[in-house]
């Protein structure tokens, strides 16, 4: 199925380089704000602050979401990106050009464009993180480094100053090209952020108190459980792997041939999951010792606890600059990953040269993201059922977009194309009839349940 010019296509765009290069730049984009910041965040919400409460559901109910519909639909994205050497929209399009498929992709383009407008503001915040470690303004004080962050939000200019800057890299980054930018700094720094929170879920484990997180975070109350968390799950699913808007269909598409997408989805999502799961041991280990009073929606757990923990190992001062800085590097290739799909996107359908591609997408982007930055502030009562502008989007894209373009992906994977299109793909048959399944019925029917029950059953249950 692959025609000529579709190569040609891959090769002008350019490709990775190393024989990890596709995984390297998939785990990036999937590691993130998502797992660091995010699943902590709705664990609190859903668990309240105490043990044996939804927090436990809300972690197993995620779990299942991913192995059940993340891990094959990952392998689905690849797989088409991979296959076509397009970007998300081409890459529906040149398998079957009839029937509307190509909105999908486009839909997804269109959810990368939202969905980087407001994650750039917390992507914001790990600069101004940065700052302040290297500064010494974070304390070791619950209380110090509560009102710090509260502050921090209040400030308008402040929000709107870190948000330019933090798309001001990313489209450096972008224009700097795929290959080199994010495919060296992936490899060097992934190690080093795997190793600091090894080191710091030892810790918060072996703090007086800090095993509660455990029971906190594993022990599930079935009753909690119902719809809204359910769709949050699975949108946490979609949102952390990064999947439903084409990021990895467009990272598949500077995959090489030789590179196998069984293995490759395996470590990413197995990596992802990893890095939420020592997160949120870390913010709540630290919240159970040092009994730390959660911040009030528990948005900024990431950022008030970290410099409580930190204080409490040797040479912590320097580590928590460290600690930071990968969260900030984590947070820009996931950035990159949402502004190269809109990129690519431009560069292919529209003929435009790379560099004009980002400038002008990441602009508007930026210009889409101002009132995100400002419901922390000023635009902080402008509420509608008690989310703000920025909770809307991200509700949104998380919870609806994610999760609908995911459904297309599985659909056409799963129905519109043959078996014989798909076949050979996972060298294993057991595997592509598990694969082929839970994109013909599993994940469809969940998705299906999970988004309908909220268009009709309304947002909050
Ligand atoms: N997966 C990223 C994170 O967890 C966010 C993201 C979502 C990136 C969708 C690309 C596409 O931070």
């Amino acid at each position: 199925m692959k025609n000529t010019t579709s190569v040609q296509d891959a090769t002008s765009r350019g490709s990775f380089a190393g024989r990890l290069g596709f995984v390297l730049a998939a785990a990036g984009s999937a590691v993130g704000l998502g797992n660091l910041w995010k699943f902590p965040y709705l664990t609190y919400r859903h668990g309240g602050g105490s043990e044996g409460s939804g927090a436990g559901a809300f972690v197993l109910i995620y779990l299942a979401a991913v192995l059940l519909i993340g891990a094959p639909v990952m392998l689905a994205e690849i797989f088409l990106g991979k296959k076509t050497g397009l970007n998300p929209v081409g890459a529906f399009r040149s398998l079957r050009p009839k029937g509307g498929w190509k909105f999908v992709g486009g839909l997804g383009v269109a959810t990368g464009f939202v969905l980087l407008s407001y994650y750039s503001i917390v992507a914001g915040w790990t600069v101004q993180y940065v700052i302040y470690a290297v500064t010494g303004a974070l304390s070791g004080d619950a209380d110090t480094s509560g009102s710090l962050f509260t502050g921090f939000l209040a400030s308008p200019s402040r929000q709107i100053g870190f948000h330019a800057a933090f798309m001001g890299m990313t489209i450096a980054v972008i224009v700097g090209g795929v290959s080199k930018g994010i495919e060296r700094w992936t490899k060097m720094l992934m190690p080093v952020l795997l190793g600091i929170l090894a080191v710091l879920t030892v810790r918060s484990l072996t703090l007086p108190g800090g095993s509660r997180a455990l029971t906190f975070l594993f022990y599930p109350d079935f009753s909690a459980i119902n719809r809204g968390l359910v769709l949050e799950a699975v949108g946490q699913a979609f949102f952390s792997l990064s999947l439903g808007m084409g990021a990895i269909i467009t990272y598949g598409s500077y995959m090489k041939r030789e590179e196998r997408i069984g293995p490759a989805a395996v470590s990413v999502v197995l990596l992802d999951t990893l890095v939420a799961l020592m997160a949120s041991i870390i913010v709540f280990g630290s919240i159970f010792s040092f009994n730390l009073s959660m911040d009030s929606g528990g948005i900024g757990n990431l950022f008030t606890t970290i410099p409580v923990i930190f204080s409490k190992i040797p040479a912590g001062a320097l580590l928590l600059i460290m600690f930071y800085l990968l969260i900030m590097f984590a947070a820009l290739t996931s950035t990159v990953s949402l502004l190269e799909t809109v990129s690519a996107y431009f560069i292919d359908e529209l003929g435009m040269n790379r560099k004009k591609a980002a400038a002008l997408s990441g602009g508007a982007i930026f210009a889409l993201g101002i009132p995100s930055a400002l419901s922390f502030n000023l635009m902080a009562d402008a509420t509608l059922g008690g989310r703000t502008f920025f909770d809307w989007m991200d509700y949104f894209c998380a919870n609806i977009s994610l999760p609908l373009g995911g459904l297309g992906v599985a659909l056409f994977v799963g129905w519109a194309l043959t078996q014989r299109e798909v076949e050979g793909e996972l060298g294993s048959e057991v595997l592509t009839k598990a694969w082929r399944f839970s994109l013909r019925y599993l994940a469809p029917v969940a998705i299906l349940a999970v988004t309908l029950g909220m268009l009709f059953g309304g947002v909050d249950a």
